[in-house]
């Protein structure tokens, strides 16, 4: 095994250290307090390999053990909740200490809901939903750690480039660690609610006349040139604060591994972070088998779809077009970890329609759960696998639903209240003061329900 393929640090390697931050291109371990946003030999991205946890002898803690240590241990927030992501500080950022930025954050429900199983096909169908967190998407999982980083390397100030929910949690996070942030967007293309959330949370919010990617490079080498901390999901703590969705969703499921584990995908960096969770539960024997990763593109942002039908022959870009504001990204950062994601769980990728995710939305939305529109993508992907007989009866599958419903109140307004062509609207009702008008409503819908 490559010197960068290890998964836990050997017993003689960085005397002294909790973790190490290793190039994926060289192989080169960089000190865990070291700020460069890659590798500063080639440019490669970093990955974090940790020690493997150890019991109070000083061995291998057994997973048994492990998996008690998760349920029982908690960071003490001043709320006194604990937190879904710290939880598993162990495999996460076993030195954070007195650092820890949090919420708290993590801690979200595994659901079933008949209406969307029965719409996918699909009776064992989970939603872990993402929408739960504080700031209303998976990013807070990753935002929590990465800005704990920021704090022990006493950053002055931090920077992302967002499709928009990224840049909602590191305004948050920022705020709460007191250090300036600074958020780089595509201008006009950002959901409302991201939008107004990155404002209030007080993030210097640059509106860049391009798109995601160029968005990408600009941060990229601004907080290169400038000395600003860069917490995208290149951000190798960002991905160690992602994989606690896996590890959570195990620990919910009294670490049965689903058949299926289904999650939208733009920049790829979720899809890398659950293929290192995996490595590592496997590794450490919480897991004896591998769920199929399922990456599930907007078939107008669908590089990573092109290439795997391909067998991964060729990294691809593409200019990137879909209502899925959130996964518009044409040209993926973590792309090498996400091919190893897939390629190690035998796992799928799919491409499925704009029109797909607003069917799969539709029903997400009217079972009273709700979702964004990129998160509705894992939904859709599920109903494509039962149809060509991938997922089959019997599967437990988990879709993961990555953002809240009031992330994207625009596009809902739209539909329901501005489209002649929407099969599904839910149109309100403007009605004088008076009962007759609410009782004529009623006996409109009922005749229509009829
Ligand atoms: N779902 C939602 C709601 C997202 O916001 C994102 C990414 C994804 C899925 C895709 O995850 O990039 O790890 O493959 N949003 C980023 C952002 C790009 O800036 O908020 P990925």
């Amino acid at each position: 095994m490559a010197a960068n393929d290890s998964i836990f640090l050997g017993a003689h390697e960085a005397p002294g250290q909790h973790s190490v931050q290793r190039c994926d291109a060289c192989g080169a371990d960089w000190h865990e307090l070291d700020a460069s946003p890659a590798c500063p030999h080639c440019g490669g991205l970093l990955a974090i390999i940790h020690r493997a946890p150890l019991d109070s002898m000083g061995a291998p803690a057994a997973p048994a053990a492990l998996q008690h240590a998760f349920a029982q241990h908690c960071c003490a927030r001043p709320s006194g909740h604990p937190s879904g992501v710290w939880r598993f500080e162990q495999v996460v950022m076993p030195a954070a200490g007195a650092a820890i930025t949090s919420h708290p954050e993590g801690n979200t429900p595994l659901l079933s809901r008949a209406r969307v199983s029965a719409w996918a096909g699909c009776d064992g169908l989970l939603l872990k939903h993402e929408g739960y967190n504080p700031t209303g998407s998976f990013k807070d999982r990753g935002m929590t750690v990465g800005t704990t980083q920021a704090v022990r390397t006493g950053a002055t100030a931090v920077a992302c480039a967002s499709t928009g929910n990224t840049s909602a949690s590191l305004a948050s996070y920022a705020a709460q660690a007191g250090i300036p942030g600074l958020v780089f967007v595509p201008a006009g293309k950002v959901a409302l609610g991201k939008m107004a959330q990155t404002l209030a949370y007080g993030a210097t919010t640059l509106l860049v006349r391009g798109d995601f990617d160029d968005c990408l490079r600009l941060v990229q080498d601004a907080s290169r040139e400038l000395g600003i901390y860069l917490l995208n999901s290149i951000n190798p703590w960002r991905v160690e604060g992602q994989k606690t969705i896996v590890l959570e969703l195990l620990q919910q499921m009294d670490w049965h591994v689903p058949d299926f584990l289904v999650l939208p995908a733009g920049n790829l960096g979720n899809t890398a972070a659950f293929g290192k969770a995996l490595r590592e539960a496997h590794a450490l024997g919480l897991i004896h088998r591998m769920p199929r990763l399922v990456s599930v593109q907007a078939a107008g942002a669908a590089p990573f779809a092109t290439a795997f039908r391909d067998s991964f022959r060729e990294r691809l870009r593409v200019q990137a077009e879909t209502i899925a504001t959130a996964i518009r990204i044409g040209d993926p950062a973590s792309w090498d970890r996400a091919v190893r994601a897939i390629r190690d769980t035998n796992g799928l990728v799919l491409s499925v329609t704009d029109e797909e995710i607003i069917d799969a939305k539709v029903q997400v939305d009217a079972a009273g759960v709700g979702c964004e529109p990129a998160s509705a993508a894992s939904v859709a992907g599920v109903r494509q696998l039962v149809r060509s007989g991938v997922i089959r009866s019997g599967d437990r599958v988990v879709a993961v639903l990555t953002g809240h419903v009031l992330k994207d109140p625009g596009m809902l307004v739209e539909l329901h209240q501005q489209r002649d062509d929407f099969a599904h609207a839910n149109r309100p009702v403007e009605i004088e003061v008076s009962v007759r008008a609410v009782a004529d409503v009623l006996a409109r819908r009922t005749r229509e329900g009829a």
